[in-house]
């Protein structure tokens, strides 16, 4: 009998990310970031008018997506990659950018995906921590550990899980201390904050911009997202990517989704009321919390991280445990006032046992 494969050393030591994604149907899901409500019903719509056998047949072709995403996000189409979700655009960086023993470098906490991709490349990884105090960006630290070697420096705005974000002269100073490596700066959750580096892609060589339909768009079965950078990056990027990786239905319902602005304007609307509500409810409990300029909020349970976390399953509402990397934090995503009136009254329930 032969002994079997080994694998890449890089695969080796990889640490396995299986988030929690089982036994989640029926139950109040405020443990990953998604949309509580839904897509705009224009989405569902559409698909179902387009999809036909002979629609299945053929390989996806994006130049319509292309077209009306570049103009949704007044770009060039040349200066957009169409990715099978963000995770797919953080990996196609990787593979386009950054070699075996390459430098990367990172904040902790931040996305469990960049370390991913970055030791699935091979890469050398450093991390900077998030302030202790508050969890803001620690700029004058991170900047000084940026090295001549640093190939790609991944960042969150606003960061999950913590919240916190990164001011756009921040942004501009790492982007100047960093010309020999690809900055990217994901913006999944932009629409809850409104801050984004979009526009200084025609400035910066060294900038990458992210942005996801899996988040206020409602439509993170789907797996879409897309990648901003200079024409000259995209092309690189394009030659590292695989030609079918974004599914035809993922490319419609981008379609239909940016259509319906009034869908996410009125869901962001309702996200940012039910976060003052959180954070009134948290206040009335005595329990630490740290603002956020997302769609979710971190908070101080301490010992009760884990029991709150389960206990809270086992009524039916689903929060996210984050103290294995903030010691006795959960992390709860905003839904609706009514979504959070019931999360709030089981907290309270909870917390006066
Ligand atoms: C900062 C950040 N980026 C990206 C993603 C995932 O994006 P996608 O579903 O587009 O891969 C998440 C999801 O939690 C996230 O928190």
């Amino acid at each position: 009998m032969s002994k079997g494969l080994t694998p890449r050393p890089a695969v080796q030591k990889i640490a396995p990310y299986h988030p929690p994604t089982g036994g989640r149907e029926g139950k109040l899901r405020l443990d990953f970031n998604e949309n509580t409500v839904g897509c705009s019903p224009k989405v569902i719509e559409y698909l179902k008018e387009k999809l036909t056998a002979d629609a299945l047949t053929v390989y996806p072709e994006y130049v319509d997506a292309m077209r009306e995403l570049a103009a949704y996000f007044a770009v060039a189409p040349g200066e957009l990659l169409l990715s099978n979700g963000t995770d797919e655009a953080i990996q196609v960086l990787m593979n386009t950018f950054v070699d075996d023993g390459d430098d990367v470098l990172l904040l902790k906490p931040s996305y469990a995906m960049y370390r991913f991709y970055a030791e699935l490349a091979g890469a050398s990884v450093r991390e900077i921590d998030y302030a202790a105090a508050d969890l803001e960006f620690p700029v004058d630290e991170f900047i000084a550990a940026i090295r001549p070697s640093t190939r790609a420096i991944l960042i969150a705005n606003p960061n999950n899980p913590t919240g916190t974000g990164i001011n756009l002269d921040a942004i501009r100073r790492i982007l100047d201390a960093a010309p020999q490596a690809a900055v990217l700066i994901d913006e999944a959750y932009f629409e809850f904050c409104g801050v984004t580096a979009l526009p200084l892609v025609r400035q910066y060589p060294n900038l990458f911009v992210s942005r996801t339909f899996s988040k206020v768009f409602g439509m993170a079965a789907m797996r879409c997202g897309c990648l901003f950078s200079s024409v000259e990056n995209v092309r690189w990027m394009h030659k590292a990517q695989s030609p079918y990786s974004v599914n035809m239905l993922a490319a419609l319902a981008a379609r239909a989704a940016i259509q319906d602005r009034q869908h996410v304007a009125n869901y962001v609307k309702e996200v940012l009321a039910a976060r003052e509500l959180v954070y009134e409810g948290l206040r009335r409990l005595g329990i630490k919390f740290y603002p956020s300029q997302a769609n979710f909020v971190l908070f101080r349970a301490g010992e009760r991280a884990i029991p709150i976390r389960d206990a809270l399953r086992d009524r039916g509402v689903l929060i996210r445990d984050r103290s294995y990397e903030i010691p006795g934090c959960v992390r709860v995503t905003i839904g609706t006032r009514g979504q959070i009136e019931r999360f709030l009254g089981e907290l309270e329930d909870l917390w006066a046992r």
